[in-house]
């Protein structure tokens, strides 16, 4: 089965052709960061108006390179939530008017469920149940992933993803929009124990997080310092976060993995590249008995290929739409998107 899939959700456009799910004949990713980073943060108005411009572009290239003509294809997908609302609309409405005019299904598929489905590009014997750790721009998840269109969130943030935290972190530390992965680099090498930040936990909640305290206490140090005149070790605090991040995060996903009786554990999303956090899950993994997935770096930021392997498990599932199928910046993970 050829899917065609569409990902706009914020500032990359996306799209990729996947064969019967996993097999990825294509990904191309046209990514808008340089033009939001002027600005310090994705503004969302430039973001719908550049996938206007990218998307025809994008999908074409897409099919270029896999060698598939449009005649061909069996579905199309996009991701219709959640997301930038306008950034969304882009994406799935182009799939949608190809779906009609191919006289083929359209596959609706949420972006968290994509960020998962990296792990099944990435590594061709993965198969659910396994639990998953999903740390984006906008996301922290713990999933219970019971199968491809079967999830149950065990935890999440009460405010601040991680990944917000990283960048409003590495922009006081003067580091270019978004600076997760520069914070990243900085930070190895340096001691992580010359400053003590707050851990993200919830009391009372073992898998829920809240990074605002850790991202307050990370700019007030680095203002307090300013203020008097004092220089910084920026390396040494970067690293600090890492470390704060990862411990805040590792044992809180393998005790769920734990718990819910798994053996397998996956890390998704923008955040599952930092350096530190992928150290500490092997380490955490390799003693708790679980193996642990960990997608390539270019799989675990925003892609296609992500959308079109969930949109082939999705359309097994029968969760298959029309044109009447809407977008929405907010929706679990666990709900399905077809008939909403
Ligand atoms: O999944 P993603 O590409 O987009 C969203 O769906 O949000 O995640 C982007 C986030 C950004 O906050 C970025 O700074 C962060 O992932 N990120 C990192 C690293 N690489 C990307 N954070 C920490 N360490 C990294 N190496
Ligand atoms: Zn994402």
């Amino acid at each position: 089965m050829l899917i065609l899939a569409i990902e706009s959700s914020c500032d990359e456009t996306a799209a990729s052709v996947s064969l019967d799910g996993r097999k990825i004949l294509s990904n191309v990713v046209y990514s808008q960061i340089d033009m939001h980073a002027l600005y310090g943060g994705v503004v969302p108005e430039i973001a719908s108006r550049k996938h206007a411009e990218k998307i025809t572009a994008v999908a074409e290239q897409a099919m270029n390179q896999a060698g598939v003509r449009f005649s061909q294809l069996d579905a199309m997908a996009a991701t219709c939530a959640p997301g930038l609302i306008g950034a969304l609309l882009v994406g799935a409405n182009f799939a949608k008017a190809a779906s009609l005019m191919l006289d083929k299904p359209f596959i609706p598929v949420h972006h968290i469920r994509g960020h998962i489905a990296a792990n099944y590009v990435a590594f061709p014997e993965l198969e659910p149940p396994f639990t998953a750790l999903v740390a984006s721009g906008g996301h922290t998840l713990i999933v219970d992933v019971r199968d491809y269109t079967d999830m149950e969130v065990l935890g999440t943030t009460r405010d601040d993803a991680a990944g917000e935290a990283f960048d409003k972190i590495a922009r006081v530390l003067s580091l270019p929009y978004p600076g997760g992965a520069a914070l990243d680099r900085l930070g190895q090498g340096a001691d992580p124990k010359k400053y003590r930040l707050p851990r993200a936990v919830v009391s009372g909640h073992p898998y829920d997080f809240s990074f605002s305290g850790l991202k307050t206490a990370a700019v007030n140090l680095t203002h307090n310092a300013a203020q008097k005149g004092e220089e910084i070790d920026r390396a040494a605090l970067a690293a600090a976060v890492s470390d704060a991040v990862a411990d805040s995060v590792v044992p809180r996903v393998v005790a769920a993995a734990r718990e819910k009786g798994r053996t397998s554990l996956c890390a998704a999303g923008g955040v599952a590249a930092n350096s530190v956090l992928r150290r500490r899950l092997q380490q955490a993994c390799d003693k708790a008995g679980i193996k642990l997935y960990l997608p390539p770096l270019s799989l675990c930021g925003d892609n296609g290929a992500m959308i079109a392997c969930q949109a082939y498990y999705e359309y097994l599932a029968g969760n298959v739409s029309d044109s009447s199928q809407n977008c929405y910046a907010n929706m679990s993970v666990s709900e399905t998107l077809c008939g909403r």
